[in-house]
């Protein structure tokens, strides 16, 4: 006897052996003649279907082989004279490790809600659609490591809990072992964290740049590739509390060179997919095309998931400035007939109903925005020289937006000059004391660099199509819900 995977098994270019395939029940259909079970172990998106004749089994088994229980078949691998597949197992052992009650057990084989599923992650991966979506996340995960390493970058483990905010926005959650309800003061009456597990405040991480960047000042190409955590309360379909970023960070890059390895990657990554996941995205675009059905036409994709994939490879990001941007918004339609949400000007934070009117409806394909007005970015990108044709200072930051996604990069040149990072620390209100070490790379042998943060859930949620960032992580972290 063999164990091999389901994935394995059906690729099986010999007959006549014997075989044992483990997996979970998906359905179980009897005829006259013949059990039919289709047999799934998350190996691949096909089931291997087992034929059992009824009498060569006790009633009990075959009552106990229903959709969800778990077992292990045995018998002579066949060609299959059905549809639908090269080979089938001809059963002469069945075995229940983990039957499921069928009356209570809840994933039946019809279509379930993405919502109700949610609420039963612990057995959401099996189902089809969860299945390809964790084993496409796994393959993008397998290809992030892949292009960096290929390309020279080194994998730098970056802390989790951190005592600084990175990102200036104040949305982090703390981490703390004193006991909330007897919390010690000190003689101002303010929480003592000298007494704390660190004895001073801590906070997850928002982002690894900023210890990136001490790797990159060193190893010349580092990249992370961790999980974030921030307290927005952001109840949408493109945020979480808790996600996985991908940030390269490198020494001698300036702007451009950011923006081609940000293209460069993004595009080796989904093409790694489309090569490795090729039965899983199939499975993917059918089940979208069936979904839009319902939608009316205007809401449904332009183009089906493979297409829109392979369009990505084959085009280049447009680029252009921020300034350039609001000028192509404000002469734009839904801005003339007042159809945006939030208003259009310089110096807006631009809001996803504009990023996705750049991306889907004027240019048609990913964007990339740069030089943003300073005062509306973070403080550690590098200040622009004087943009006449900008109505204000800018910085070197760049964006990439991707249709459906709106914002699924964000990153920039950093600020290497030693006086004028001090002096916006200190003009967004940072105590410089808190990033000395930060400070001190750009007394030190400091060096024109750059990096970007990638959305590891935002690229899962492109290449797979799904609808929802809950629905592309295992165990979603979302306001008011951590369960599982
Ligand atoms: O634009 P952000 O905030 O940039 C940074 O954190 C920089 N430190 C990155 C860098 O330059 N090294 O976040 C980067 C990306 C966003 O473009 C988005 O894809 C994703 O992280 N992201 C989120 N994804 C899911 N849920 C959230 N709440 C996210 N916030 C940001
Ligand atoms: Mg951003």
């Amino acid at each position: 006897m063999s164990l091999l995977p389901v994935k394995q098994l059906l690729a099986s270019e010999t007959t006549g052996h014997t075989i044992t395939v483990k997996g979970w029940v998906r359905t179980k259909r009897e005829s006259k003649n013949a059990i039919f079970i289709a047999i799934n172990d998350g190996s691949t998106i096909h089931n291997l279907q087992a034929v059992a004749e009824p009498g060569q089994f006790s009633e009990e088994t075959i009552r106990l082989v229903t959709t969800g229980a778990c077992v292990a078949v045995t018998g002579t691998l066949v060609e299959s004279m059905g549809s639908g597949q090269k080979v089938e197992v001809k059963a002469t052992d069945i075995h229940i490790y983990g039957p499921a009650d069928p009356d209570k057990f809840p994933l039946q084989p019809k279509k379930h809600s993405m919502e109700f599923l949610r609420e039963i992650a612990h057995l959401r991966p099996r189902t089809n659609t969860f299945a390809a979506v964790l084993r496409i996340r796994h393959a993008l995960a397998f290809a992030v490591h892949n292009y960096f390493n290929d390309n020279g970058f080194f994998y730098l483990h970056t802390p989790i809990i951190t005592a600084s905010d990175a990102e200036g926005a104040g949305e982090m959650f703390r981490v703390t072992t004193l006991d909330l309800n007897k919390l010690p003061r000190t003689d101002e009456g303010d929480i003592d964290y000298k007494q704390d597990f660190f004895g001073r405040e801590t906070n997850l991480t928002v982002s690894g740049q900023l210890e990136g960047e001490l790797g990159a000042l060193a190893l010349s190409k580092i990249y992370t590739f961790g999980p974030t955590f921030r307290a927005e309360n952001s109840n949408t379909t493109r945020h979480l509390a808790e996600f996985w970023m991908i940030e390269p960070e490198m020494a001698f890059y300036e702007l451009e060179d950011n923006m081609n390895l940000a293209e460069d990657f993004v595009k080796y990554v989904i093409g790694y997919a489309l090569t490795h996941c090729a039965d899983d995205l199939a499975f993917l675009e059918n089940r979208l095309i069936d979904e839009e059905k319902s939608k009316p036409q205007a809401e449904r994709s332009p183009m089906p998931l493979l297409e829109k994939l392979s369009f990505v490879l084959n085009n280049n990001f447009q680029r252009l400035t921020y300034t350039e941007a609001i000028d192509i918004l404000l002469q734009s339609k839904p801005h003339k007939e007042k159809k945006f949400q939030y208003p259009v000007g310089w110096g807006i934070d631009l809001q996803s109903e504009h990023e996705r009117f750049l991306v889907e409806k004027h240019f048609k394909k990913p964007v990339i925005l740069t030089n943003y007005p300073r005062e509306i970015k973070s403080f550690y990108m590098k200040q622009d020289d004087v943009d006449e044709s900008a109505p204000g200072p800018t910085v070197r930051a760049m964006d990439v937006l991707f249709p459906g996604i709106g914002e699924i990069i964000g990153g920039s040149q950093r600020e290497d000059n030693y006086e004028k990072l001090l002096a916006r620390v200190e003009e967004v209100g940072i105590d410089p004391a808190s990033i000395w070490w930060f400070l001190e790379t750009r007394q030190f042998g400091s060096a024109p660099h750059s990096g970007f943060g990638l959305g590891f859930e935002r690229l899962v949620l492109f290449v797979t199509g799904m609808g929802n960032i809950r629905d592309v992580i295992p165990f979603p972290r979302t306001p008011k819900s951590a369960e599982f």
